[in-house]
């Protein structure tokens, strides 16, 4: 992170910060794609999220600046979010749903498969990259319960064994 001091008008020292790395560079100008728009703050997340994977930590004191709001405004706003990713993620990111009605149909059990079945803890990335597991609380899908969602498709009733599909699944995917 950059960080520049200037002078304010009063002619106190104030940190000021300016877009260095790729990733800064790349935020800034989304955000001002944006006109800069303290409202648009979902969507520059958004489009961040789909153009670099993720949304890196080192932007927010850039997006904070742009937008004239305080790092922990943007923060705040980036950690309430669970579909935002703050850190690079694999391929396929793999959500099982940990609430109350997939808890009561037996996704504790389900993480357990999922993370010996890709040997890496919930919130962590296989070794190849290919896929990334990750908990959430609902996906609005409780009726099915235990429910995952990989990218936009949801999955409905999932124990071990249709896990093991929607893996095997992904990997057929790659191998094409
Ligand atoms: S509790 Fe799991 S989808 Fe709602």
């Amino acid at each position: 992170m950059a960080k520049k001091v200037g002078r304010s008008p009063k002619g106190d020292t104030k940190p000021e910060i300016t877009p260095t790395t790729p990733v800064q560079i790349a935020a800034a100008a989304i955000c001002a794609r944006h006109g800069n728009k303290p409202d648009e703050l979902l969507e520059i997340f958004h489009e961040m999220q789909h153009d670099l994977g993720y949304v890196p930590e080192e932007t927010l004191p850039i997006i904070a600046k742009a937008l004239n709001r305080s790092r922990a405004e943007i923060y705040g706003v980036l950690t309430f979010y669970h579909e935002f990713h703050r850190h690079p993620v694999g391929k396929h990111v793999v959500k099982i749903c940990r609430a109350e009605a997939c808890q009561s149909m037996g996704t504790d059990e389900l993480c357990q498969h999922a993370e010996s079945k890709l040997n890496v803890p919930l919130g962590g990335t296989t070794a190849d990259g290919a896929v990334t597991i990750e908990q959430v609380f609902c996906l609005g899908n409780c009726a099915l319960s235990p429910a995952v969602m990989v990218g936009e498709k949801l999955y409905g009733r999932v124990d071990p064994k249709r896990f093991d599909e929607i893996i095997a699944g992904l990997e057929k995917e790659a191998a094409e």
